[in-house]
């Protein structure tokens, strides 16, 4: 006989649907927070927050340096992927840290260049505008298409038609986008070259930029101002990979693991423990109370839970391993709310794999998620780091599994086992801009909080009222029995009649 045999069967969130309760003033959508702990916080560490319950998956189609920029810009974030060598992850760790919205690393030229291989540089890039700097990077002027024409020009050199440092408006180590528009604001350039004290080129800033900079109040940042960046790491080389990502200025790490209810993790969570006192780990991904309370036992400081659920996992398939993403998040959500009660610590829990839209996100922060993890989501946008391609005349982007034959040797180690696959490879619609995507997103993750009455994500954990909705209901809650010219009517063509 097994240990045990669960006869109720699992529940997948789409299978749920939300009770509204009493809106009020408190609780209609511009009075609603979607800030929540990224990690087990004390009282002194609050940056470990996110202002939006959402990250993107460490994942080689998802997660890169963009995907981190721009999340993290809008409050969520991108966990970068471990499938990669250290260096190059920890690269990648370092170019999020180092960016500063609106601060653009230069692209420098020397004043003997001749303008013709200005022209050469400006069609490569993309851009036209270009400092010039001496041997030790100090300024010396700016050249852009506006300052030469290449008949006359082509062979002078740089110097001869830049416009030198004296014409220049520049910022002394500024450090803040507002400044640096207030100063750009009093002159007529189009650019503003950010200089240290010794008078050598930091960044340039340009006018062009400034407005989509200046707007951003959800960005999630450190103590210097720069923005929060977490990365996966696996239980096979975190001896060697945690030190580079940590000197690089990670500030969180993420066990990456299609089961992560193991000894490994937990030797994995000693070690940092004992190296990386101050870097918090996430563990995961776990399906059971029994691997919640493993986990945290051992250091956990936010849990992942999913297993089998992802859009491109075959894990159920070939396994037979994995349960109900609604009914996972369920079981540890009530482990969670025990080890609380038992020692005032509150584990965030993160909801990954299979979770499709707004309504998926809803359903799953309701259980008891204080945030989810996409990856199909992400994939779709701009930002992945994937290119767009065209098949049967739609956009589309390449999304693949970190345990499809495409992620390569970096598969084994995230499943453990070298012999099968348990990842798929296809294609995702593209669907522009992050910027543009997600803002319908939260928006209808607060409408439904609104709803419910929940001002926070802690509130409608409390508050929510759900019920398992039957295959009828889910049918009845689409549209039905009206023909939508270009529309999927899968539903609209059985009932003419009265
Ligand atoms: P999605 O949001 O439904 O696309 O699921 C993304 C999640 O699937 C990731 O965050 C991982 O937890 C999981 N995942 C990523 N690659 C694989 C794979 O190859 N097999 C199974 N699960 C995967």
């Amino acid at each position: 006989m097994p240990k045990k045999i669960h006869f109720e069967a699992s529940r997948t969130l789409m299978e749920f649907r939300l009770l509204p309760g009493l809106t009020t003033e408190e609780t209609t959508l511009y009075n609603i927070s979607l800030r929540t702990p990224l990690v087990y916080c004390n009282e002194s560490e609050t940056k470990y927050h996110l202002n939006i319950p959402v990250v993107a998956a460490a994942m080689q189609s998802v997660s890169g340096v963009k995907m981190g920029i721009e999340l993290a810009t809008l409050g969520g974030m991108a966990f970068i992927y471990a499938s990669q060598t250290a260096g190059q992850q920890a690269d990648m760790v370092r170019q999020i840290k180092k960016f500063k919205a609106g601060f653009v690393p230069p692209e420098t030229v020397k004043p003997d260049t001749p303008i013709r291989d200005i022209l050469e540089l400006t069609r490569q890039r993309g851009f036209n505008t270009f400092p010039v700097v001496d041997e030790t990077n100090r300024l010396l002027g700016i050249i852009t298409k506006n300052d030469y024409d290449v008949k006359p020009h082509g062979d002078l050199p740089v110097k001869e038609r830049m416009i030198p440092r004296k014409d220049l408006t520049v910022g002394v180590n500024i450090e803040n986008i507002k400044e640096a528009n207030t100063l750009l604001r009093e002159t007529h350039q189009s650019v503003l070259p950010i200089v240290d004290g010794g008078d050598r080129l930091l960044y340039l800033v340009f006018r062009k930029d400034i407005r989509n900079h200046l707007d951003n109040p959800n960005e999630v940042l450190d103590e210097h101002k720069r923005l929060l960046t977490t990365a996966a790491i696996n239980t096979h080389d975190y001896e060697s990979r945690v030190p580079a990502l940590v000197e690089a200025g990670v500030d969180v790490l993420s066990l990456d693991s299609s089961d992560g209810y193991s000894v490994f993790q937990a030797k994995a969570m000693q070690w940092i423990a004992e190296h990386y006192p101050d870097v918090p780990v996430i563990a995961g991904n776990i399906i059971t109370a029994a691997g919640f309370d493993y986990l945290v036992e051992h250091g956990a400081r936010a849990v992942k839970i999913g297993m089998g659920g992802g859009s491109i996992c075959i894990t159920q398939e070939q396994k037979g391993t994995g349960r109900g993403l609604a009914t996972s998040i369920i079981k540890v959500a009530e482990a969670r709310d025990r080890y609380f009660e038992k020692t005032g610590r509150y584990i965030p829990l993160v909801a990954d794999g299979g979770i499709v839209n707004a309504k998926d996100v809803t359903i799953a922060l309701a259980l008891g998620a204080d945030y989810v993890m996409m990856g199909r989501y992400f994939a779709r946008m701009d930002e992945s780091p994937t290119e767009k391609m065209t098949i049967k005349n739609q956009v589309m982007k390449p999304y693949w599994g970190e345990g499809s034959a495409r992620a390569r040797e970096w598969k084994e180690i995230r499943y453990n086992q070298a012999q099968f696959v348990e990842g798929v490879e296809g294609f995702v619609q593209y669907a522009g801009k992050l910027r543009d995507n997600l803002p319908e997103t939260l928006a209808k993750i607060k409408a439904s909080m609104s709803s419910v009455g929940a001002q926070n994500i802690r509130e409608f954990h409390k508050k929510a009222e759900l019920e398992v909705v039957s295959a009828l209901s889910i049918r009845e809650g689409q549209a039905h029995d009206i023909y939508m010219p270009g529309q999927d009517n899968t539903y609209n063509t059985t009932n003419w009649g009265n």
